[in-house]
């Protein structure tokens, strides 16, 4: 996608400042989700996940936009999300019909990527995009969204 550099360029410093800002948490999770679906266009579902800290081994669905999705509490190890959580490593699938651990949310999903966001060793929770579109992501995709994510925990870490 020829276009990719440009948006995200355009993209990241509007995001900087919404996550910088002064609403409230999930005001500006919402945000970064909506921004995030507005100005990408494979990007069709873009949401956080954020670990139960009543129950560390449970991620909780957090601010989203996109389609309502059923998977509203994912157990670390399970699917894309959960396996992610797991290795704390950026997780990239291009062809989810290729998976078998996989919590299918939509028929018309093709691609997911989902990114951890670590605060003091530990996963707080992570950014979870999925695509229409069959093998979107690229190292511009991941590098654009690790920006995002460290901003994120950067805004938790400051206490917000
Ligand atoms: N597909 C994810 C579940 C969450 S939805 O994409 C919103 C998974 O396999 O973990």
């Amino acid at each position: 996608m020829a276009d990719k550099a440009k948006i995200f360029a355009k993209l990241l410093p509007r995001l900087e400042q919404v996550i910088g800002g002064a609403a409230a948490r999930d005001e500006k999770l919402q945000r970064v989700c909506d921004l995030l679906r507005a100005e990408v266009p494979y990007f069709d579902w873009v949401g956080f996940y954020i670990t139960d800290p009543e129950k560390r081994g449970d991620l909780v669905l957090g601010p989203y936009r996109g389609a309502p999705t059923e998977h509203v509490r994912i157990s670390v190890g399970t699917g894309i999300c959960g396996r992610a959580a797991h290795t704390r490593r950026m997780f990239v699938v291009q062809d989810v019909s290729k998976e078998t651990n996989y919590l299918a949310c939509s028929p018309d999903v093709k691609a997911e990527i989902v990114l951890p966001i670590l605060v003091g060793g530990a996963v707080w929770g992570e950014l979870d995009i999925d695509s229409h579109t069959l093998a979107p992501f690229s190292s511009e995709d991941g590098e654009f969204l690790g920006k995002v994510c460290s901003l994120v925990a950067e805004m938790v870490r400051g206490g917000d």
